[in-house]
């Protein structure tokens, strides 16, 4: 089976958008591939975040993350800080990455932007990315679009180890999904869903009660000419409730725009899937909430697990790089 591995970042609630375009396809990929999924505490350091909510946000995560249906039989779920060849593979790779090529990064140039004060740990953000990926041999790496050019470094920064000290590290694939699951903002249709643009009413939670997806598709932005048609550049609302009635029900928008005629009945026809679409997400999340003791001993398995990985490859590449072994 192969290995694919991805991360997430403990940011707090995740929302339909991470749950369509990210989630579920790493619950499919359990089953037919060698999955390792990681929750990147370290990478949320390299901005401001408060020491106790990063905490319960990283527990947290991992409780989204088994309701959303990773099951830590099926895939190795582990915490980024738990295991420490994550931190000491970056050091290698930031002694084979250049200055100029994390200047580049234009997510670095985003988050920087107009700052007066930027933590080194935002610069080398992209090398602790790689360790991430390279760590673990990983094949394939299913990433969103904004990923691309961390994905393109991770590739760049194998290629040149092994060039350099020869083959060590395995150069790894993007994959990143062309069409689909690209869920928009329900009051801003024309840009992603996203817990960053401070839309409360666009954005459905992937733990919102149904009352409160009803009332937030209710309230969609749609269009004055009251027709259903699927039509994302002179329609971005409309084709966006087609968009999510197709992905909840496993068919195409313009197959599901032939059933409605008025936009009140789309919008509870996409309020009723989405709500079925995530009940046992939240009824998972329920249960799993309910002992305390869950996460932490799923967690301590998971690093054990992603260790045995890690050693191994850490190992290699600090022989390869010249480190004198410790045995
Ligand atoms: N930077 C990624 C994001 O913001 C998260 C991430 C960290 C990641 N390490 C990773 C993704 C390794 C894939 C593989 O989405």
């Amino acid at each position: 089976m192969s290995r694919v591995l991805s991360g997430l970042q403990p940011s707090g609630d995740l929302h339909l958008g991470n749950y369509l375009g990210a989630l579920r396809n790493w619950v499919a990929d359990q089953d037919a591939h060698d999955a390792f999924y990681c929750i990147v505490d370290l990478h949320a350091l390299t901005l401001d975040v408060d020491p106790a909510e990063l905490r319960t946000r990283t527990h947290d995560t991992a409780l989204d993350l088994l309701a959303a249906g990773l099951d830590p039989d099926r895939c190795t779920l582990f915490v980024q800080g738990h295991v420490a060849e994550h931190a000491r593979l970056a050091w290698l790779l930031e002694c084979t990455a250049t200055m100029g090529e994390l200047r580049r990064m234009t997510q670095f140039k985003d988050k920087s932007a107009g700052k007066d004060s930027v933590r080194v740990g935002l610069f080398t953000y992209p090398v602790l990315q790689a360790a991430d990926i390279l760590l673990y041999d990983a094949e394939r790496v299913p990433v969103g679009e904004d990923q691309r050019q961390h994905l393109e470094l991770a590739r760049e920064l194998a290629i040149r180890f092994n060039h350099r000290y020869g083959p060590t590290l395995v150069v790894p694939e993007g994959s990143i999904p062309t069409i689909g699951a690209r869920v928009m903002d329900l009051q801003h249709p024309e840009r992603k869903m996203s817990k960053s643009v401070s839309s409360p009413l666009g954005t459905v939670l992937m733990l919102d009660e149904p009352d409160e997806i009803l009332r937030k598709v209710k309230k969609a932005v749609t269009d004055t000419d009251n027709e259903v048609r699927y039509d994302p550049e002179a329609k971005p609302g409309v084709s966006n409730l087609l968009e999510l009635l197709a992905v909840a029900t496993g068919s195409t928008p313009a197959t599901v725009a032939g059933s409605y005629q008025r936009y009140g009945d789309l919008k509870v026809a996409v309020a009723e899937a989405l709500i079925e679409l995530l009940r046992p997400v939240r009824e998972r999340r329920a249960a799993l909430a309910a002992d305390s003791g869950t996460v932490p001993a799923l967690l301590a398995k998971g690093a054990e697990k992603a260790r045995a990985v890690a050693s191994v490859t850490y190992a290699r590449s600090a022989e390869a790089i010249g480190l004198l072994g410790p045995d």
